[in-house]
């Protein structure tokens, strides 16, 4: 059963493909943020009232005040995002209210940029094509841009999800022992498959050349990397984060990377998001960071935007979410 009397009204948060946007505007009076940057909060609170159905980004924090404005007629908050710690998935499950997300279709594309980073940060291309760029390219250098081998280095992957593994599996392909940190050990035929190792984070740590995060944001994993974690970190090593900027204590990795506690880092996500502008990271050049592009391919936005469609509408019919986030135990 749908909303009574006519089309399910739903707000879209943003231009996401047509791929998404084609279904949602067929079947229901779809209001659309056509803006580049997000609705402030009080337009954002505005344009919910009513709404049997909204379809957000990370940007957008879902919660108790939001689904207040909202009012009892909300049936689902269907995210753009596989990470949801933007959503109060409790709040939304007191009020019987369905979450999504987008797992599974970002996994490879994630994996691939996490790469790119370990690879661009490690060989220090960014500063290369910096020098480049301000026709400040004098020779060929013995010493010039002396960066980290990759190929036989220990990689260390924290969280060992669907992304983790991914990051793991290209490994192989660089000769590198993988060495894994997760809440749960997973099965020992991956281990297996993926040939790497359980160990404790501290460690992992200090054993591993390459950290590579790849965990949800929790209360939990908040700040887990913060300064006595990189403290624990080799002096060459380098740290890439493609999961959530809050995992990383962002101050305490600036201290880290101007005084040689490790070697370098790259960044697809920050905290805040955008990075403010006076954030010593920014004038460090062994850090480098991309403006949260993991998942930023068009194939990829794309199959998002359908699985973020299909539980928008799923949801505002009452039927089950094709891809649901587990409502938590409300006791
Ligand atoms: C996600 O899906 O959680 C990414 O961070 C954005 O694609």
């Amino acid at each position: 059963m749908g909303p009574v009397g006519g089309r399910p009204r739903v707000f879209v948060s943003r231009l996401i493909p047509d791929a998404g946007l084609d279904p949602i505007r067929a079947a229901c009076d779809a209001e659309i943020w056509t803006e580049e940057l997000p609705p402030s909060r009080a337009e954002l609170l505005r344009l919910v009232r009513g709404c049997d159905g909204i379809l957000v980004l990370l940007s957008e924090r879902i919660d108790d005040e939001l689904l207040d404005h909202a009012g009892p007629g909300l049936r689902v908050v269907s995210d753009y995002a596989v990470g949801y710690d933007n959503i109060d998935v409790a709040a939304c499950a007191r009020r019987g209210i369905a979450v999504g997300n987008t797992p599974g279709v970002l996994t490879e594309t994630t994996a691939d940029l996490a790469w790119a980073l370990i690879l661009a940060a490690s060989r220090r291309v960014g500063e290369g094509d910096r020098i480049v760029r301000a026709r400040e390219w004098k020779t060929w250098g013995p010493q010039t841009l002396l960066g980290q081998d990759v190929h036989g280095a220990t990689l260390g992957i924290v969280g060992f999800g669907r992304i983790g593994q991914a990051v793991a599996r290209r490994a192989a392909g660089f000769g590198m022992p993988v060495v894994y940190h997760s809440r749960h050990r997973v099965a020992e035929e991956i281990e297996t498959a993926l040939g790497a190792r359980h160990l404790p984070l501290e460690e992992l740590l200090a054993t591993s050349d390459i950290v590579s995060i790849n965990c949800a944001l929790t209360t939990e994993t908040r700040g887990l990397i913060d300064a006595a974690a990189l403290g624990r970190m080799k002096p060459t090593a380098v740290l890439v984060n493609t999961a959530r900027g809050p995992i990383v204590d962002q101050a305490a990795l600036a201290v880290a990377l101007r005084e040689g506690v490790i070697g370098a880092a790259g960044l697809d996500v920050t905290d805040p998001e955008p990075i403010l502008p006076d954030d010593p990271l920014l004038d460090l050049d062994n850090c480098l960071i991309v403006p949260h592009i993991a998942s930023a391919t068009t194939a990829t936005r794309g199959r998002m935007a359908e699985m973020a469609a299909a539980n928008l509408l799923a949801g505002v019919r009452g039927e089950p979410l094709p891809t649901a986030v587990p409502p938590p135990d409300l006791g």
